[in-house]
Protein backbone atom coordinates (compact mmCIF):
# COMPACT_ATOMS: atom_id res chain seq x y z
CA UNK A 1 0.00 0.00 0.00
CA UNK A 2 1.25 3.05 -0.80
CA UNK A 3 0.44 6.52 1.63
CA UNK A 4 -0.54 9.37 -0.37
CA UNK A 5 -0.39 12.65 1.64
CA UNK A 6 -2.59 15.20 -0.09
CA UNK A 7 -1.12 18.53 0.88
CA UNK A 8 -2.72 21.84 -1.09
CA UNK A 9 -5.35 22.98 1.41
CA UNK A 10 -4.29 26.89 2.97
CA UNK A 11 -6.20 26.18 6.24
CA UNK A 12 -7.64 29.75 6.13
CA UNK A 13 -9.63 29.01 9.11
CA UNK A 14 -6.85 28.58 11.69
CA UNK A 15 -6.18 32.38 10.68
CA UNK A 16 -3.89 34.04 12.09
CA UNK A 17 -1.68 31.02 12.98
CA UNK A 18 -2.08 29.73 9.10
CA UNK A 19 -1.29 30.93 6.26
CA UNK A 20 -0.98 31.28 2.52
CA UNK A 21 2.78 30.44 2.68
CA UNK A 22 2.76 28.30 6.17
CA UNK A 23 -0.47 26.69 6.08
CA UNK A 24 -1.65 24.52 8.88
CA UNK A 25 -0.72 21.39 8.04
CA UNK A 26 2.96 22.22 8.21
CA UNK A 27 2.45 23.51 11.81
CA UNK A 28 2.52 21.69 15.15
CA UNK A 29 -0.88 22.32 15.72
CA UNK A 30 -1.69 19.37 18.36
CA UNK A 31 1.64 18.12 19.55
CA UNK A 32 5.27 18.72 19.17
CA UNK A 33 4.79 17.10 15.37
CA UNK A 34 3.60 19.26 12.58
CA UNK A 35 0.22 17.74 10.84
CA UNK A 36 1.96 15.98 7.90
CA UNK A 37 4.54 14.86 10.47
CA UNK A 38 1.73 12.81 12.50
CA UNK A 39 -0.04 11.53 9.39
CA UNK A 40 2.94 9.24 8.73
CA UNK A 41 4.49 8.92 12.04
CA UNK A 42 0.19 7.56 13.02
CA UNK A 43 0.91 4.60 10.16
CA UNK A 44 3.92 3.48 11.90
CA UNK A 45 3.17 -0.18 12.61
CA UNK A 46 1.08 -1.02 9.32
CA UNK A 47 2.28 -3.87 7.35
CA UNK A 48 3.51 -3.45 4.11
CA UNK A 49 3.59 0.31 3.26
CA UNK A 50 5.53 1.41 0.36
CA UNK A 51 7.25 4.90 0.92
CA UNK A 52 5.00 7.25 0.51
CA UNK A 53 4.26 9.75 -2.40
CA UNK A 54 3.12 13.71 -1.22
CA UNK A 55 1.55 15.96 -3.35
CA UNK A 56 1.63 19.24 -2.77
CA UNK A 57 1.80 23.17 -3.72
CA UNK A 58 5.26 23.81 -5.18
CA UNK A 59 5.78 26.89 -2.83
CA UNK A 60 6.20 24.53 -0.21
CA UNK A 61 8.51 22.07 -1.51
CA UNK A 62 10.98 22.74 1.12
CA UNK A 63 9.18 22.75 3.86
CA UNK A 64 7.56 19.42 2.96
CA UNK A 65 10.76 17.80 2.05
CA UNK A 66 12.90 18.85 5.46
CA UNK A 67 9.32 18.05 7.49
CA UNK A 68 9.30 14.42 5.79
CA UNK A 69 13.48 13.98 5.85
CA UNK A 70 13.14 14.89 9.91
CA UNK A 71 10.53 11.93 10.61
CA UNK A 72 13.03 9.64 8.57
CA UNK A 73 10.02 9.28 5.84
CA UNK A 74 11.56 8.55 2.09
CA UNK A 75 8.94 9.92 -0.23
CA UNK A 76 9.07 7.71 -3.26
CA UNK A 77 7.84 11.32 -5.15
CA UNK A 78 7.39 15.19 -3.88
CA UNK A 79 5.12 15.69 -7.05
CA UNK A 80 4.84 19.92 -6.68
CA UNK A 81 1.36 21.19 -8.31
CA UNK A 82 2.27 24.95 -10.18
CA UNK A 83 -1.42 25.56 -9.18
CA UNK A 84 -4.09 24.12 -6.78
CA UNK A 85 -6.45 22.04 -9.10
CA UNK A 86 -7.93 20.76 -5.77
CA UNK A 87 -8.24 16.49 -4.67
CA UNK A 88 -9.29 14.97 -8.22
CA UNK A 89 -5.59 15.91 -10.42
CA UNK A 90 -4.08 15.68 -6.83
CA UNK A 91 -4.72 11.72 -6.62
CA UNK A 92 -4.56 11.26 -9.95
CA UNK A 93 -1.33 12.55 -10.39
CA UNK A 94 -0.13 10.11 -7.46
CA UNK A 95 -1.88 7.03 -8.92
CA UNK A 96 -0.16 7.70 -12.45
CA UNK A 97 2.49 8.14 -10.45
CA UNK A 98 2.34 4.54 -8.81
CA UNK A 99 4.54 1.56 -10.19
CA UNK A 100 1.88 -0.82 -10.72
CA UNK A 101 -2.19 -0.42 -11.84
CA UNK A 102 -2.60 -2.96 -8.97
CA UNK A 103 -0.88 -0.98 -5.80
CA UNK A 104 -3.70 0.42 -3.81
CA UNK A 105 -3.39 3.34 -2.62
CA UNK A 106 -4.00 4.95 0.73
CA UNK A 107 -5.29 8.95 0.56
CA UNK A 108 -4.45 10.78 3.03
CA UNK A 109 -5.35 14.73 3.94
CA UNK A 110 -2.18 16.02 5.36
CA UNK A 111 -4.25 18.28 8.07
CA UNK A 112 -6.59 15.40 10.52
CA UNK A 113 -5.97 14.16 14.01
CA UNK A 114 -7.05 10.55 14.93
CA UNK A 115 -6.71 9.77 18.68
CA UNK A 116 -6.62 5.78 18.59
CA UNK A 117 -4.32 4.63 16.08
CA UNK A 118 -4.39 0.95 16.81
CA UNK A 119 -8.57 1.20 15.66
CA UNK A 120 -7.21 3.16 12.67
CA UNK A 121 -5.15 0.76 11.86
CA UNK A 122 -7.20 -2.38 11.57
CA UNK A 123 -9.70 0.04 9.34
CA UNK A 124 -6.73 0.23 6.92
CA UNK A 125 -6.04 -3.63 7.07
CA UNK A 126 -10.34 -3.97 6.74
CA UNK A 127 -9.84 -1.29 3.70
CA UNK A 128 -7.23 -2.78 1.59
CA UNK A 129 -8.77 -6.04 1.72
CA UNK A 130 -11.58 -4.43 -0.16
CA UNK A 131 -9.61 -2.26 -2.44
CA UNK A 132 -7.92 -5.66 -3.40
CA UNK A 133 -11.32 -6.41 -4.59
CA UNK A 134 -11.52 -3.35 -6.80
CA UNK A 135 -13.81 -1.04 -4.91
CA UNK A 136 -12.89 2.77 -3.83
CA UNK A 137 -12.68 2.77 -0.21
CA UNK A 138 -14.32 5.29 2.28
CA UNK A 139 -13.89 5.66 6.09
CA UNK A 140 -17.11 6.25 7.59
CA UNK A 141 -17.53 8.56 10.38
CA UNK A 142 -20.81 8.25 12.81
CA UNK A 143 -22.22 11.62 11.98
CA UNK A 144 -23.01 13.62 15.02
CA UNK A 145 -24.30 17.20 13.69
CA UNK A 146 -25.43 18.57 10.44
CA UNK A 147 -22.19 19.83 9.43
CA UNK A 148 -22.29 21.09 5.74
CA UNK A 149 -18.53 20.76 5.02
CA UNK A 150 -18.68 17.35 4.60
CA UNK A 151 -19.42 14.20 2.12
CA UNK A 152 -22.55 11.87 3.64
CA UNK A 153 -22.34 8.26 2.90
CA UNK A 154 -25.16 6.18 3.20
CA UNK A 155 -24.13 2.49 3.74
CA UNK A 156 -26.47 -0.30 1.68
CA UNK A 157 -27.53 -3.31 2.80
CA UNK A 158 -25.22 -5.12 0.96
CA UNK A 159 -22.04 -6.22 3.38
CA UNK A 160 -18.31 -6.39 1.49
CA UNK A 161 -15.80 -7.86 3.55
CA UNK A 162 -15.78 -5.77 6.77
CA UNK A 163 -17.88 -2.89 5.26
CA UNK A 164 -20.49 -2.14 2.97
CA UNK A 165 -21.62 -1.08 -0.39
CA UNK A 166 -22.16 3.10 -0.21
CA UNK A 167 -25.68 3.39 -1.53
CA UNK A 168 -25.33 7.02 -1.71
CA UNK A 169 -22.72 9.71 -1.59
CA UNK A 170 -23.21 13.15 -1.33
CA UNK A 171 -20.96 15.78 -1.03
CA UNK A 172 -21.64 18.69 1.15
CA UNK A 173 -24.97 18.66 1.20
CA UNK A 174 -27.30 22.24 2.25
CA UNK A 175 -27.97 22.51 5.79
CA UNK A 176 -31.64 21.33 5.58
CA UNK A 177 -30.42 17.99 3.78
CA UNK A 178 -27.79 17.67 6.38
CA UNK A 179 -29.97 17.78 9.19
CA UNK A 180 -32.14 15.32 7.80
CA UNK A 181 -29.69 12.59 7.08
CA UNK A 182 -28.69 13.22 10.58
CA UNK A 183 -31.98 12.71 11.77
CA UNK A 184 -32.26 9.34 9.82
CA UNK A 185 -29.36 8.06 11.33
CA UNK A 186 -28.49 6.07 8.42
CA UNK A 187 -25.75 8.20 6.61
CA UNK A 188 -21.55 8.54 7.80
CA UNK A 189 -19.45 11.50 7.55
CA UNK A 190 -16.85 10.97 4.86
CA UNK A 191 -13.47 11.58 6.37
CA UNK A 192 -12.13 12.39 3.28
CA UNK A 193 -9.13 9.58 3.29
CA UNK A 194 -9.52 6.52 0.82
CA UNK A 195 -8.42 3.59 -0.06
CA UNK A 196 -7.88 1.83 -3.51
CA UNK A 197 -6.30 0.50 -7.12
CA UNK A 198 -4.48 2.93 -8.76
CA UNK A 199 -5.51 1.83 -11.82
CA UNK A 200 -9.49 1.43 -10.51
CA UNK A 201 -8.76 5.34 -9.38
CA UNK A 202 -8.09 6.19 -12.81
CA UNK A 203 -10.41 3.95 -15.06
CA UNK A 204 -13.31 5.54 -12.71
CA UNK A 205 -11.60 9.07 -13.55
CA UNK A 206 -11.77 8.47 -17.37
CA UNK A 207 -15.45 7.41 -17.16
CA UNK A 208 -16.52 10.55 -15.42
CA UNK A 209 -13.89 12.88 -16.57
CA UNK A 210 -11.79 12.28 -19.17
CA UNK A 211 -10.29 15.82 -19.68
CA UNK A 212 -9.08 16.04 -16.59
CA UNK A 213 -7.07 11.91 -16.64
CA UNK A 214 -5.94 13.23 -20.00
CA UNK A 215 -4.46 16.86 -18.99
CA UNK A 216 -2.93 15.06 -16.29
CA UNK A 217 -1.29 12.45 -18.50
CA UNK A 218 0.37 15.07 -20.22
CA UNK A 219 1.28 17.26 -17.21
CA UNK A 220 2.79 14.79 -15.70
CA UNK A 221 4.51 13.32 -18.89
CA UNK A 222 6.02 16.74 -19.77
CA UNK A 223 7.53 17.00 -15.62
CA UNK A 224 10.81 17.96 -14.77
CA UNK A 225 12.47 15.90 -11.89
CA UNK A 226 14.98 16.92 -9.59
CA UNK A 227 15.73 15.12 -6.30
CA UNK A 228 13.00 13.97 -4.64
CA UNK A 229 10.67 16.76 -7.10
CA UNK A 230 8.68 16.22 -9.03
CA UNK A 231 7.63 19.18 -11.44
CA UNK A 232 4.32 19.01 -13.17
CA UNK A 233 4.41 20.94 -16.11
CA UNK A 234 2.71 24.33 -15.51
CA UNK A 235 1.72 25.64 -19.24
CA UNK A 236 -0.64 22.13 -19.11
CA UNK A 237 -0.97 21.79 -15.40
CA UNK A 238 -3.24 25.52 -15.54
CA UNK A 239 -5.42 24.18 -17.97
CA UNK A 240 -6.32 21.38 -16.15
CA UNK A 241 -10.35 20.97 -14.57
CA UNK A 242 -10.30 21.97 -11.08
CA UNK A 243 -12.53 19.60 -8.88
CA UNK A 244 -12.49 17.49 -6.12
CA UNK A 245 -11.91 13.99 -5.63
CA UNK A 246 -15.69 13.54 -3.92
CA UNK A 247 -17.22 15.57 -6.54
CA UNK A 248 -15.64 14.03 -9.35
CA UNK A 249 -15.66 10.61 -8.86
CA UNK A 250 -17.08 9.47 -5.52
CA UNK A 251 -20.58 10.82 -5.80
CA UNK A 252 -20.81 9.30 -9.12
CA UNK A 253 -19.13 5.67 -9.06
CA UNK A 254 -20.86 2.53 -8.44
CA UNK A 255 -17.62 0.69 -7.17
CA UNK A 256 -17.77 2.59 -3.69
CA UNK A 257 -17.29 0.97 -0.14
CA UNK A 258 -17.67 2.20 3.43
CA UNK A 259 -15.28 0.90 6.32
CA UNK A 260 -16.86 2.37 9.37
CA UNK A 261 -13.98 4.43 11.96
CA UNK A 262 -14.87 4.93 14.88
CA UNK A 263 -11.24 6.33 16.04
CA UNK A 264 -11.57 9.99 17.55
CA UNK A 265 -10.72 11.45 14.15
CA UNK A 266 -11.65 14.54 13.87
CA UNK A 267 -10.44 17.46 10.50
CA UNK A 268 -9.53 20.11 12.83
CA UNK A 269 -10.86 22.99 10.87
CA UNK A 270 -11.94 25.34 13.26
CA UNK A 271 -10.42 27.12 16.04
CA UNK A 272 -12.91 25.22 18.02
CA UNK A 273 -12.42 21.58 16.48
CA UNK A 274 -8.55 22.45 17.72
CA UNK A 275 -9.58 23.42 21.22
CA UNK A 276 -11.61 20.00 20.99
CA UNK A 277 -8.41 17.43 20.59
CA UNK A 278 -5.81 19.92 22.93
CA UNK A 279 -5.29 18.66 26.02
CA UNK A 280 -7.21 21.12 29.14
CA UNK A 281 -6.20 22.10 31.99
CA UNK A 282 -9.17 21.72 35.05
CA UNK A 283 -10.88 25.16 33.93
CA UNK A 284 -11.11 23.55 30.14
CA UNK A 285 -8.29 25.89 28.90
CA UNK A 286 -6.18 24.60 26.03
CA UNK A 287 -3.11 26.67 26.44
CA UNK A 288 0.28 26.92 23.84
CA UNK A 289 2.90 29.22 24.92
CA UNK A 290 3.66 32.06 27.24
CA UNK A 291 0.34 32.60 29.01
CA UNK A 292 -1.26 33.79 32.51
CA UNK A 293 -4.90 33.45 33.16
CA UNK A 294 -6.94 34.15 35.86
CA UNK A 295 -10.85 32.73 36.13
CA UNK A 296 -10.86 31.64 32.23
CA UNK A 297 -12.71 28.90 31.45
CA UNK A 298 -13.44 26.42 28.12
CA UNK A 299 -10.89 28.96 25.99
CA UNK A 300 -8.15 28.07 23.70
CA UNK A 301 -5.14 30.22 24.20
CA UNK A 302 -2.17 30.68 21.87
CA UNK A 303 1.42 32.90 22.47
CA UNK A 304 3.56 32.56 19.95
CA UNK A 305 6.25 34.94 21.43
CA UNK A 306 4.39 37.70 24.31
CA UNK A 307 3.34 37.05 27.31
CA UNK A 308 -0.44 36.41 26.92
CA UNK A 309 -2.94 37.52 29.84
CA UNK A 310 -6.40 36.49 30.16
CA UNK A 311 -8.90 37.16 32.90
CA UNK A 312 -12.65 36.83 33.58
CA UNK A 313 -13.53 35.13 30.11
CA UNK A 314 -15.32 31.82 28.93
CA UNK A 315 -15.61 30.60 25.47
CA UNK A 316 -12.42 32.61 23.90
CA UNK A 317 -10.18 31.69 21.32
CA UNK A 318 -6.96 34.11 21.45
CA UNK A 319 -4.35 33.97 19.54
CA UNK A 320 -1.25 35.77 19.03
CA UNK A 321 1.74 35.48 16.58
CA UNK A 322 3.83 38.16 15.24
CA UNK A 323 1.56 40.18 13.10
CA UNK A 324 -1.41 39.70 14.16
CA UNK A 325 -3.53 38.82 17.11
CA UNK A 326 -7.07 37.48 17.05
CA UNK A 327 -9.40 37.30 19.79
CA UNK A 328 -13.07 35.45 19.21
CA UNK A 329 -15.80 34.26 20.50
CA UNK A 330 -15.55 30.05 20.44
CA UNK A 331 -18.92 30.00 18.80
CA UNK A 332 -17.80 32.33 15.96
CA UNK A 333 -14.64 30.59 14.94
CA UNK A 334 -16.57 29.95 11.10
CA UNK A 335 -16.28 33.46 11.02
CA UNK A 336 -12.55 33.52 11.27
CA UNK A 337 -12.95 32.93 6.72
CA UNK A 338 -14.58 35.97 6.40
CA UNK A 339 -11.63 37.80 8.39
CA UNK A 340 -9.56 35.89 5.76
CA UNK A 341 -11.42 37.40 2.98
CA UNK A 342 -11.28 40.75 4.37
CA UNK A 343 -7.45 41.15 4.14
CA UNK A 344 -7.30 39.43 0.54
CA UNK A 345 -9.59 42.29 -0.99
CA UNK A 346 -7.09 44.99 1.03
CA UNK A 347 -4.27 43.10 -0.47
N1 LIG B 1 -2.16 18.44 -3.41
C1 LIG B 1 -3.32 19.05 -3.21
N2 LIG B 1 -3.78 19.90 -4.18
N3 LIG B 1 -3.99 18.83 -2.08
C2 LIG B 1 -5.16 19.48 -1.91
C3 LIG B 1 -5.70 20.37 -2.87
C4 LIG B 1 -4.95 20.59 -4.07
O1 LIG B 1 -5.33 21.35 -4.97
N4 LIG B 1 -6.86 20.87 -2.37
C5 LIG B 1 -7.03 20.32 -1.16
N5 LIG B 1 -6.00 19.49 -0.86
C6 LIG B 1 -5.78 18.70 0.36
C7 LIG B 1 -6.02 19.49 1.64
O2 LIG B 1 -4.80 20.05 2.10
C8 LIG B 1 -6.54 18.41 2.57
O3 LIG B 1 -5.44 17.74 3.16
C9 LIG B 1 -7.26 17.43 1.63
O4 LIG B 1 -6.71 17.65 0.34
C10 LIG B 1 -8.79 17.62 1.59
O5 LIG B 1 -9.09 18.89 1.07
P1 LIG B 1 -10.07 19.90 1.80
O6 LIG B 1 -10.12 21.15 0.99
O7 LIG B 1 -9.70 20.00 3.24
O8 LIG B 1 -11.45 19.14 1.63
P2 LIG B 1 -12.74 19.38 2.48
O9 LIG B 1 -12.43 19.38 3.94
O10 LIG B 1 -13.47 20.56 1.95
O11 LIG B 1 -13.63 18.08 2.15
C11 LIG B 1 -13.07 16.77 2.16
O12 LIG B 1 -12.80 16.33 3.49
C12 LIG B 1 -13.96 16.20 4.36
C13 LIG B 1 -13.49 15.68 5.71
O13 LIG B 1 -12.58 16.54 6.28
C14 LIG B 1 -14.10 15.85 1.48
O14 LIG B 1 -13.48 14.61 1.21
C15 LIG B 1 -15.36 15.67 2.33
O15 LIG B 1 -16.21 14.72 1.73
C16 LIG B 1 -14.96 15.20 3.72
O16 LIG B 1 -16.13 15.06 4.54
MG1 LIG C 1 -10.69 19.61 5.05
Amino acid sequence: MIPVILSGGSGTRLWPLSRGQYPKQFLPLVSGKTMIQETLLRLSGVSGLQPPIAVCNEDHRFMMAEQLWEIGSKPAAIILEPVGKNTAPAVAMAALSAASADDVLLILPADHVIADTSTFHRAIAKAEQLAKQDLLVTFGIVASAPETGYGYIKAGAEQVGDGFKVAAFVEKPDAETAQAYLASGDYFWNSGMFAFKAGIFLAELEKFNPQMLKVCREALAAAKTDLDFTRLDKEIFSTCPADSIDYAVMEKTDKAAVIPLDAGWNDVGSWSALWDVTGKDQAGNAIKGDVLTIDTGNSYIHSSNKLVAVIGVRDLVVVETDDAVMVASKDRVQDVKAIVDQLKALK
